[in-house]
């Protein structure tokens, strides 16, 4: 039987990816994403249970550990991998929570799986719980995971938050198997969004598809209370911030912009490869810019890293091949021999070159149609110790409430793209200053530790690492 944890995380991923090479050897990776990079450092402080899928399909990896943390692997099939986080996670849930910005798709089988998927991950945290300890499950593939947790466990506290945005009742409602996913939600005892609007959205819901009352500041469920809050996601603020300071990374950062060719201004964006996250729309900005004469190739030179993401799913191998397409478009008609207009990089970095080239950048763009919060823009920020460069943020990532002093556009007005591109390459030095300084600020007080602490003082939960059992 597995060590009982009296704190315990459960999401879909495992901080650590297990792969195979083409030699045939398995390796643990870093996995790719916002949510690993928020909650690796909460769970190594509090020395908890972190459950989640190890990658790939088959039996799961024993439990082992890894700086601290204990990792309790939960095996996924083909046939789970391609219905519950293909399908249902990322076909279904994901665009639908994402202003539908693509068609969410809706198959009963999915469904199923995801219902049979939830139950594993329930039971895994029911198994691995010490009595009355702290569970804290994460993001839209879980949904279902606090009721069914509640109904095995009524001991434990459960905290449930959200990583993405959470849509209006109009787009909600689309979703067949709604009910019983708001239900799911309703097992925890606290709710967490990334936005105020979103929790607003969850209450009315409740209210508006289940008849609930919203009274004292909680959902009244079955006698029970719920509350739901928004509590913004942020970065380990000060390892960002020494991890760019580190000479390594500022001599990396100088050869990255050499082998650039050493162009006035480099603009830069790093995202996964997303249909959520406004590439294509970034690309058009910077053609038409070229094709106006208002920014010049050798001058300026784009690095886009797209980090592959969930490579099996349609919306992102017809999303691939437009990128692909713009950027071979762009470098055709504006590029030079040895000078491409465009680096397109489709490839994972270690957290070191991205942060070398963050440093490197000039102008960072992170123009989501719509994003729950978007950390890449944070971790930016976090790294211009030198208070230079430009952060292009669109209103539509959440990150935008609270860096208001970035470049803000409306990322589905390419006017205002190019506009806000533009503002932030002629941005005088002391202004970008000024901007980076306060929005600096703003992250060494608002960081990923106390995102933890907000979210589990709310939840009950002691802030001290607990005693294991
Ligand atoms: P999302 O959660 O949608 O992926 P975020 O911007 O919130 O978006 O988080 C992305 C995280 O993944 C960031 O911490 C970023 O540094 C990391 N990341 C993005 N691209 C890469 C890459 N190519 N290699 C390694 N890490 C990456
Ligand atoms: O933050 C959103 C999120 O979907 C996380 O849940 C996830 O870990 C990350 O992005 C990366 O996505 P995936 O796990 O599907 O590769």
């Amino acid at each position: 039987m597995a060590e009982r944890s009296s704190f315990v995380v459960v999401a879909n991923r495992l901080p650590v990816d297990e792969v195979t090479t083409t030699d045939g050897e398995r390796q643990w990776r870093p996995s790719p994403g916002g949510l690993v990079t928020a909650l690796h450092p909460v769970l190594v402080q509090r020395r908890g249970t972190w459950i989640g899928w190890a990658g790939g399909d088959g039996e799961a990896p024993e439990p082992f550990e890894l700086e601290g943390i204990k990792i309790h692997p939960v095996p996924l099939s083909a046939d789970e991998l391609e219905r519950y986080y293909e399908g249902q996670s990322n076909a279904t849930i994901w665009p639908l929570y994402h202003d539908a910005v693509e068609t969410p798709v809706y198959k009963r089988r999915w469904r199923e799986a995801y219902r049979l998927v939830n139950q594993r991950f329930a039971q895994a945290a029911a198994d691995v719980a010490a009595e009355g300890a702290t569970v804290w499950v994460q993001d839209y593939q879980l949904q279902l995971v606090p009721a069914m947790l509640r109904d095995m466990r009524p001991d434990l506290r459960i905290g449930f938050f959200l990583h993405i945005p959470f849509p209006p009742i109009e787009l909600f409602m689309q979703m067949p198997f709604r009910a019983e996913v708001l239900r799911g939600l309703l097992g925890a005892d606290l709710v967490g969004f990334q936005q105020r609007l979103a929790a607003q959205n969850f209450v009315r819901l409740a209210r508006h598809l289940l008849g609930l009352r919203y009274e004292g500041q909680s959902i009244q469920v079955d006698g029970r209370k719920v509350k739901a809050g928004a509590f913004p996601i942020s970065i380990d603020t000060r390892d960002m911030e020494r991890m760019a300071a580190d000479p390594a990374v500022q001599a990396r950062a100088k050869q990255i912009r050499a082998e650039l060719g050493d162009p006035e201004t480099i603009i830069l964006g790093v995202d996964r490869l997303d249909y959520t996250k406004g590439i294509e729309l970034r690309l058009k900005a910077f053609r038409e810019l070229l094709a106006d004469g208002k920014l010049t190739v050798g001058d300026t030179v784009m690095v886009q890293v797209a980090t592959p993401s969930r490579e099996r799913v349609e919306h992102y191998q017809t999303l691939r091949v437009r990128v692909e397409r713009e950027v071979g478009r762009i470098n055709g008609e504006f590029g030079k021999v040895g000078v491409p207009a465009v680096h397109y990089l489709h490839q994972s970095y270690s957290r070191q070159e991205l942060a070398a080239m963050y440093v490197a950048a000039d102008i960072m763009m992170v123009t989501p149609l719509r994003d729950g919060m978007n950390l890449v823009a944070k971790e930016y920020v976090a790294c211009r110790a030198d208070a230079g460069g430009a952060l292009v943020l669109s209103e539509f990532a959440g990150a935008a409430t609270e860096l208001r002093q970035a470049f803000l556009c409306n990322p589905h007005d390419p006017d205002g793209v190019k506009e806000a591109l533009l503002r932030a390459v002629g941005a005088e030095p002391g202004e970008q200053k000024r901007r980076m300084r306060l929005m600096q600020r703003h992250l060494r007080t608002h960081d990923v530790a106390s995102w933890a602490r907000s979210f589990l003082t709310e939840l009950g939960a002691t802030d001290d690492p607990p005693a294991e059992h």
